[in-house]
């Protein structure tokens, strides 16, 4: 399992209950990973440190979790090594290291998409901008781990995150192009393919909460909650939609470019009355949502097997409950830096009481304690009838938790 967050914690979890499984090993991982396999000091963009290790360890399959160890080209480096790997290559990610690549993509394929432009040059967009006018989204159009799309309400906040992106180079070269697009309202939901790159599974979409405060108040964040699945009716149909209308037309058009997409592929959609535009494409599992995925559906290894062995052969997965809703614990003054350091409480008291918690930004202290490691530090998750059934229960798990400036939204799946 490649990467250290909370989506890696959920899914070496899933993959330590998978009947095909002996071993897990993590790289990074964090202080919850130790608790389902071992951690092994790779970096998750350490390429040929991951062939090494997994050659080592003799590891059967590679999972990649963050979008930087696509773009770093582990899964080119453990191909070249003939060692399997769940994940597209380097070329294939450019869906999500590339806006401007996957909008145009989206463009020739005819999938509904926002109106946008592409600007290298400042003077450029702001003339756009003049022209078009607020409220609109600047996005950059590299990795900027998931900092760099800006919804602006005013034409100010435009011409600032324009000035941050393209004059002061505050995401560098994530920065250097940008998107102007139409900011549209409506649902989001988040859809997620399971890809041999041909055929398509669809799981159950999800729905995060990007706004650090409750009512979508506040900054950006990495995802302060999600629930799956969203929405909580129609979702069967929207999933075959997505997968006819957006899924397969891209997968054989990287095909057609020489480029063909194995492993998971996120549609970040936005709901508009009976369309859904896509916002964006990832190359991976989402963050927080494979936390609210997970612990609906049974075996996903046997899935993750076929995409690496580009043989996809399953159904659908169905959830075997009603839904599952996960609430994030962060430390104040997330998403401003914060300092880490200080244990973690009572995340044993909440399994208790039926939760699962996945660990975020959290690493090992002394004596099998959890140490904060991070802004957002863990989520707490519970499935249940409904999704008023599992928001109470995830709640109830989270007040049985404690570190030193713990912060939650009190909003998720409401
Ligand atoms: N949940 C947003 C992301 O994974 O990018």
């Amino acid at each position: 399992m490649v990467g250290g967050g909370g989506r890696e914690h959920a899914l070496a979890w899933a993959c330590q209950r998978s009947r095909l499984v002996d071993r897990v090993t993590c790289a990074p991982g964090n202080a919850g990973t130790l608790r389902v396999g071992e951690n092994l000091a790779v970096a998750a963009t350490d390429a040929e440190g991951m062939v090494a290790l997994a050659q080592s360890e003799r590891v059967d399959l590679v999972i990649l979790g963050p979008d930087a160890a696509v773009a770093a080209g582990v899964g080119d480096a453990l191909g070249r090594a003939g060692i399997r790997c769940f994940g597209p290559d380097r070329e294939a990610g450019r869906l999500e290291s590339s806006k401007s690549f996957a909008k145009q993509l989206m463009q020739r394929l005819g999938v509904p998409t926002p109106a946008f432009a592409v600007f290298d040059d400042h003077a450029q967009a702001v003339e756009h901008l003049r022209r078009r006018g607020a409220p609109v989204v600047v996005k950059a159009d590299g990795l900027a781990l998931g900092k760099g799309a800006f919804v602006c309400k005013t034409g100010e906040e435009a011409l600032a995150a324009l000035d941050g992106l393209l004059l002061r180079r505050e995401l560098g070269v994530a920065g250097e192009r940008v998107l102007i697009e139409d900011c549209l309202a409506g649902e989001e939901a988040s859809f997620f393919a399971i890809c041999d790159g041909q055929s398509a599974v669809m799981l159950p979409p999800a729905r995060d909460y990007k706004r650090a405060f409750d009512h979508d108040r506040g900054g950006n964040t990495g995802g302060m909650g999600s629930y799956a699945p969203a929405p909580p009716r129609g979702w069967r149909e929207l999933n075959q939609r997505v997968r006819q209308e957006v899924v397969l037309p891209t997968l054989a058009e990287m095909r057609r470019l020489g480029s063909p997409y194995r492993g998971c592929l996120y549609v970040g959609a936005m709901l508009v009355g009976q369309e859904i535009q896509v916002l964006e494409f990832n190359a991976r599992f989402g963050d927080p949502e494979t936390e609210v995925q997970l612990p609906l559906l049974g075996d996903l290894v046997p899935l993750m097997w076929q995409s690496a062995e580009g043989q996809l052969d399953a159904p659908d997965p169905e959830p075997v409950a009603g839904a599952c809703v996960g609430v994030v614990a962060a430390r104040e003054p997330y998403p401003d830096p914060v300092e880490a350091g200080g244990q973690v409480l009572g995340i044993e008291a909440a399994e208790e009481l039926g939760c699962l918690v996945f660990q975020m930004g959290t690493r090992p202290g002394g004596e099998g304690s959890v140490e904060v490691g991070g802004g957002r530090v863990l989520i707490c998750t519970a499935i249940g009838e409904d999704q008023e059934d599992a928001r109470r229960k995830a709640y109830s798990g989270l007040a049985t938790i404690s570190f030193s400036g713990m912060r939650y939204r009190q909003d998720i799946g409401a």
